[in-house]
């Protein structure tokens, strides 16, 4: 069923877990996290990237992500992950999504908050939730880069009166992740963490969540994170089987043949963390 972010995200608060939000580019890659949250019976986040939407087209996004939600028995949202600006998060929103992320993180508090409210104030009204980011969270993800220089920590009482005056569903803050492979081991600001949770009391989202230890993962969760996006990871699988497969079978020109094995380990690579962040069961 297709619900808002919001829905899945507070009983993810209340109850102190975190759901996965999947970056999704076309049919395969949903389907594996769909049958993933069916077979573990786990609410799921399928989330479009700047770059997801570029290639696919937010019509084709869109589609597929509601077909998938109306069909599944478990709770779906379907969210815009770093959306850039206002008019691409009313088409998003014109094209039945049901949370969305509206990226102010580059501009100064004032204006993060102002660009956060004018989306809240639409967003509310036709029951569509809302992610802000607040802090700079560095790496690559798809054509947006943030150096490390660049990258600001989450300040907890710019956070505190952020989600005051924003009135924002859920908040993805900087605690030590980036996006993309990661070089060394990263290290999260658990205190960070358990502070800006206790000083804002809503859902907290992590980022660049691919190849953080499981431990740390397990964690954050503890301490209040509710959302943890996953792409990295996910491509890595997908590309491995594919390899694999093709290695194997170098004459098949069957792209059913090939995608078939590419949709399964992701979806194996879905359950996996859908069982770390404490989803599974919670449908
Ligand atoms: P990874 O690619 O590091 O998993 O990050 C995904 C993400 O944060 C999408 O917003």
């Amino acid at each position: 069923m297709l619900v808002t972010g919001r829905e899945i995200l507070q009983d993810a608060h209340k109850n102190n877990y975190a759901v996965g939000a999947f970056n999704v580019n076309n049919m395969e890659i949903v389907q594996a996290i769909i049958e993933a949250a069916e077979e573990t019976n786990s609410p799921v986040i399928l989330q479009a990237s700047q770059g997801g939407l570029k290639y696919a087209g937010v019509e084709y996004i869109a589609g597929l992500g509601k077909i998938a939600a109306y069909n599944a028995k478990v709770p779906v949202a379907l969210h815009l992950d770093h959306g850039t600006d206002f008019d691409q998060v009313m088409l998003c929103i014109r094209h039945g999504f049901t949370s969305v992320m509206i990226d102010g993180s580059r501009f100064e508090l004032d204006e993060n908050i102002a660009i956060t409210k004018k989306v809240i104030e639409v967003a509310h009204a036709v029951g569509v939730s809302v992610e802000a980011e607040l802090g700079k969270i560095g790496g690559t993800e798809d054509h947006i880069t943030v150096d490390e220089r660049d990258v600001t920590f989450t300040d907890p009482e710019e956070a505190k009166r952020f989600v005051e005056e924003t009135n924002v569903d859920y908040l993805a803050i900087a605690v030590g992740t980036a996006h993309g492979l990661y070089k060394g081991e990263p290290k999260l600001d658990f205190d960070r963490i358990k502070t800006i949770k206790e000083i804002t009391g809503i859902p907290l989202v992590l980022h660049g969540s691919s190849g953080v230890p499981e431990e740390s993962i397990k964690k954050a969760v503890s301490l209040g994170i509710n959302k943890i996006n996953i792409d990295t990871d996910l491509r890595v699988a997908f590309a491995a089987a594919i390899k694999d497969f093709l290695k194997e079978n170098p004459d098949n020109i069957d792209p059913r043949k090939i995608l078939g094995p590419a949709k399964y380990a992701m979806k194996e690579a879905v359950m996996e963390k859908m069982h770390l962040f404490g989803s599974v069961g919670r449908a």
